[in-house]
């Protein structure tokens, strides 16, 4: 079956796919959370902020890196603007410490702007000085998100081959499941990814987002032999739309708004490591995060 009619079989219901089940994960020292989709604008920075939101008010320490390389999101959704970036700490101009900015409930944000493509051009040395900076800093969190952009740029494949956790955001639009499918492939045949988390956003009922789910779960399980695992919902809520203007995350102004119901949900269930699937086998030994970007290789 070509291309073509793997969309079309996409955006046709198929009511027949199962539910994946929620995993046990083992407790680690920071976990590290892509947030990504294949089409723009379906959520993945509302998503990264209240997430975050919703942990660090029940204690956890948050960094959320706005690896959206081409346009920076979090700092104009929470209305801060941080003065120095990655490209800084590359420099020599700053440490680490002097480019985190912090946002509300004492979120840290680690403004990477271009800096993080320019990884590439840096010698080992260099690298090597970088990462072991940000490594230091790994001791003091518990959850790294990682804002990425949409599609499958390659910076946007580096970040999600190389955390922990991949969460792959996808609404009711066709076109959003279509993307989603295409960036899921590409992880699969290129990266060897093959564990995917799902949210689906902006839905109207919890049996449309099922639907979304068991929809794109069909085709990807059929043509690449993946179950995508459901992690959960948030709603469609006009509330969120109204917290974006006011430049604040839903959770600090509309807690009880239906959307903001979902992402504490989400987010209790992240911190009870229930519903979501590592990237990596957790019993093998591991490099962290910083090493894994640093040493990503495009694979063929
Ligand atoms: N659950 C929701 N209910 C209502 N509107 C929503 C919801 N989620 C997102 N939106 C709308 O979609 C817009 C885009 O959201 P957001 O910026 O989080 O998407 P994004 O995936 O990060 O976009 P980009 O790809 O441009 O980075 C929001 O400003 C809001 O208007
Ligand atoms: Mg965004």
């Amino acid at each position: 079956m070509d291309q073509a009619s793997t969309l079309r079989r996409l955006v046709n219901k198929d009511p027949n796919a199962g539910q994946a089940r929620p995993k046990q994960k083992k407790k680690r020292r920071v976990r590290v959370i892509s947030i990504t989709s294949g089409k723009g604008g379906v959520g993945k920075t509302n998503v990264t902020i209240n997430l975050a939101y919703a942990l660090s008010l029940l204690g956890r320490r948050v960094f959320i890196l706005d690896a959206d390389l081409g346009l920076a999101n979090i700092d104009v959704l929470l209305n801060i603007s941080p003065p120095f970036n990655i490209e800084h700490v590359l420099s020599g101009e700053k440490s680490i410490n002097e480019i985190i900015v912090e946002g509300p409930a004492n979120i840290k944000i680690l403004p990477a702007s271009s800096g993080l493509s320019e990884l590439a051009e840096l010698d080992r040395d260099e690298q090597v000085k970088l990462f072991r900076k940000l490594g230091e800093i790994d001791q003091t969190m518990d959850y790294l998100f990682v804002d990425t952009g949409a599609g499958i740029a390659s910076n946007v494949l580096r970040f999600n081959a190389t955390a922990d956790e991949i969460m792959l955001i996808a609404t009711p639009e066709p076109t959003s499941m279509t993307d989603a499918y295409s960036v899921i492939k590409i992880l699969a045949t290129k990266y060897h990814v093959r564990k995917f988390n799902l949210i689906t956003n902006a839905v109207e009922s919890q049996k449309e987002a099922l639907a979304v789910y068991d929809r794109l779960n069909k085709v990807v399980y059929d043509f690449l032999q993946i179950k995508l695992n459901y992690t959960g919902f948030v709603y469609k809520d006009p509330m969120l739309t109204k917290a974006v203007r006011m430049q604040k995350p839903l959770l600090e102004v509309y807690p009880k708004s239906p959307a903001g119901k979902c992402f504490s949900v989400l987010a209790r269930k992240l911190d009870q490591n229930a519903g979501m699937l590592p990237i990596l086998d957790l019993d093998e030994p591991q490099t962290g995060f910083w090493d894994r970007l640093m040493h990503w290789k495009r694979k063929r």
